[in-house]
């Protein structure tokens, strides 16, 4: 018997993504861009993209709002999880990357599903919330950890019963296993796990995610 490390653990991860989750041209080609364009290369990892489609799905949501779009990665999956009436609202600070995110989304036929709206997270929330922008189904959370516990607040004044809330990068590399984690993105990120852990209209789990290192996806339904 192998003994669970891990390197079994990317194999695992491996294995996983080569059996149910084929090659495809259109997200070949927006990490292509993104590398081409120097983004950091922090996207989801092809299974996680593949859990996001799928709960999407699952929820049968419409509309979905997203955090954080780097080169529209993860954007691309979850639009693709919608109906031909669906929307993603996706939130992005840096021009460039919503440029290339734009580039992307279009060349992978979901242009006309997805908006891209530049500017500061919280901004661009706190916006939707006084222009009472329509409630979303789905709510994935992924741009600067340290906004989270922010981010969390107000998605919630944008969610309806039984809203799915989705945050990435909740384990960091067990670094959220510490008192007083020593860098910001951990401590955002233990932030937000203890805010779900206390928030009595929401039912949570956190996910470990294996891709260069450990991980975690928290999933929360609105009650
Ligand atoms: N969801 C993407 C990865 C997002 S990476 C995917 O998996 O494909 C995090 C992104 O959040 C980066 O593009 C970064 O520019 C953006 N970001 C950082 N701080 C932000 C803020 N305050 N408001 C909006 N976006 C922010
Ligand atoms: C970081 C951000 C992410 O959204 C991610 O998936 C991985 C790493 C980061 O800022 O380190
Ligand atoms: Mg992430």
């Amino acid at each position: 018997m192998e003994q669970f490390n891990e390197q079994l653990a990317v194999k695992v991860d491996q294995y996983i993504e080569h059996l149910l989750t084929p090659h495809d041209e259109a997200l070949a080609q927006n990490l292509q861009n993104a590398r081409e364009a120097e983004l950091p290369t922090i996207s989801v990892s092809p299974n996680e993209g593949k859990l996001l489609y799928l709960l999407a799905k699952i929820a049968g949501a419409k509309r979905v709002l997203e955090i954080g779009t780097l080169g529209g990665y993860s954007t691309t999956w979850l639009a693709r999880a919608l109906p031909a009436d669906g929307k993603v609202i996706t939130l992005e600070l840096d021009q460039q990357h919503a440029d290339v995110a734009r580039t992307n989304l279009a060349r992978a036929g979901v242009g006309d599903r997805v908006e891209v709206r530049v500017g500061r997270a919280a901004d661009s929330l706190r916006t939707m919330i006084d222009q009472q922008e329509a409630a979303f189904d789905l709510i994935f959370i992924d741009a600067d950890k340290a906004g989270y516990v922010e981010y969390l607040d107000l998605a919630l004044r944008l969610a309806h019963r039984s809203t799915v809330i989705l945050a990435d990068n909740l384990i960091r590399n067990g670094r959220v296993l510490d008192q007083q984690p020593s860098d910001e993105s951990a401590r955002g990120a233990k932030a937000y796990n203890d805010a779900l852990a206390a928030n009595p209209r929401l039912e949570s789990i956190i996910l470990p995610i294996i891709r260069e290192n450990l991980d975690g996806l928290a999933i929360s339904i609105v009650k």
